[in-house]
């Protein structure tokens, strides 16, 4: 939740620090001790840089096939910093292209979701089709008479690559990039626990809140990752107010965490933990009566994970908890600020009573006047602005723990750690953040 207490601009320039070449960047994270340097949080280059090297490069989430499911439907929303319309054409394909006339720039669509077939400019009336093709112009005369070599063709708008998993709408701006099936590799055998659980499939109910933080954009990427440590502590009072109990201890003998690329999945085989937080007892009935059904079609392990305590982060910045169901973005604006985006993920086939009733507990946990967002927030932000003092910033931050955690799991897709009190997911988000931010090829163009 924003604080109302103002965070102090950074001055950038009146800060020393070393040039940011790939040897100063390998040093901010210490895999071997754990630690982490806290330039990460507050430095303006570096945050240029990961607009380049991490969202202008990989595959980042746009939306939910049930949000754009008929020809005409789009929403806006961003990819970095780039704003983008994402609509699904004539043809069934789902497109992603830049919210920018290629005329003078402006936005094309004012927006946030609706159903249109042309996005019409209201700057000189440049008009393009649900592909980003430039269909018409006002006075198009003028420009065939005077403007030599003028092809409509050529001043179309610039579209991203589109790749879908499971209702799950992906797009990247970087022509190099693997295939969406390389980049979530064996995360998909963990997000089929979300995504697969029955037949029919996902949505979105409709809906969309948009927030802001005053944090970085990793603080809660890292934290839905594999913090769980924190929840029994922060949350700690939010649970005592919403159900009159604090957050139960979580058995470690029988917890996990795993990753594979950046993706992370932290869990607990403790049926119903995230769904508790949603208060509802028939949402708890169902999830329990359901669970023989989703261990024939996911089997007996993956049928524990769906309600358990648990929370996932798709790299960089798509973060969700299975069984409480709510499914983010952590938009980033700036280094130290964000624009969160949250909806609700139900199973399509659930009854319409019960998809109300996530829908309200998702409400009371974990939107801007949620009481465990609002919790999350005030550490995230205070984080942030704490790091920037000038000598605040030379002291390293500890990842260290679990770090001898790793275990061989006969049935465990990725890298396998026992107990979710451990560090290791969110130092493999790191791993991959700091090997794309080291890696100097251009991505997208
Ligand atoms: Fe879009 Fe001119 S800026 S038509
Ligand atoms: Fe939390």
């Amino acid at each position: 939740m924003p604080t109302t207490i103002p965070i102090i601009p950074m001055r950038q320039k009146s800060i020393q620090k070393q040039p940011l070449d790939t040897q100063t960047l390998r040093k901010l994270v210490d895999f071997e001790c754990g630690s982490i340097d806290r330039r990460l949080y507050w430095d303006d280059e570096i945050y240029g840089l990961e607009l380049e090297r991490i969202f202008a490069r990989t595959w980042l989430f746009v939306a939910h096939d049930s949000q754009v499911a008929n020809y005409g439907d789009f929403l806006t929303t961003f990819m970095g910093e780039d704003g983008v319309i994402v609509t699904r054409a004539q043809d069934g394909k789902v497109n992603v292209f830049l919210n920018s006339c290629t005329h003078r720039g402006n936005k094309i669509c004012l927006a946030e979701a609706g159903n249109k077939r042309r996005f019409t400019c209201n700057y000189h009336g440049w008009t393009f089709d649900s592909a980003g093709s430039l269909v018409g112009l006002p006075q198009e005369e003028v420009y065939k008479n005077t403007c030599k070599d003028f092809d409509k063709t050529q001043l179309g708008i610039r579209r991203a690559r589109v790749e879908s998993y499971k209702g799950l709408v992906f797009a990247t701006f970087n022509e190099e990039a693997e295939s969406l099936e390389q980049f979530l590799g064996d995360y998909r055998w963990y997000l089929d626990v979300l995504l697969d659980n029955d037949v029919g499939g996902t949505e979105f109910l409709p809906g969309n809140i948009k927030s802001r933080m005053q944090c970085n954009w990793k603080y809660p990427a890292e934290n839905f990752a594999g913090d769980s440590y924190h929840a029994a502590w922060t949350h700690n009072s939010g649970a005592v107010a919403l159900f009159g109990q604090g957050v139960a201890k979580s058995d470690q003998t029988k917890a996990y965490q795993a990753n594979m690329n950046g993706h992370s999945w932290q869990f607990g085989l403790d049926m119903i933990g995230n769904a508790m937080v949603l208060g509802e007892q028939d949402i708890l009935d169902y999830l329990k009566e359901n669970e023989a059904k989703v261990a024939l079609r996911l089997g007996k392990l993956r049928s524990r994970m769906i309600g358990s305590i648990s929370s996932a982060n798709l790299f960089p910045h798509t973060s969700f908890l299975p069984g409480q169901n709510t499914f983010r973005t952590w938009h980033p604006k700036g280094p130290s600020q964000i624009e969160l985006h949250t909806w609700v993920l139900v199973n399509k086939s659930a009854p319409d009573a019960l998809k109300n009733m996530y829908m309200k507990g998702v409400m009371r946990s974990f939107s801007p006047s949620g009481v465990l967002e609002m919790d999350d927030g005030d550490n995230w932000e205070n984080a942030t602005s704490t790091n920037q003092g000038v000598v605040t910033r030379r002291q390293k931050l500890h990842y260290g723990l679990g770090m001898d955690s790793r275990i061989e799991h006969g049935e465990l897709k990725g890298n396998v750690h026992l107990r979710k009190y451990n560090d290791s997911n969110q130092l493999a988000f790191y791993r991959k953040w700091l090997e794309l931010m080291c890696d100097e090829r251009v991505g997208a163009s």
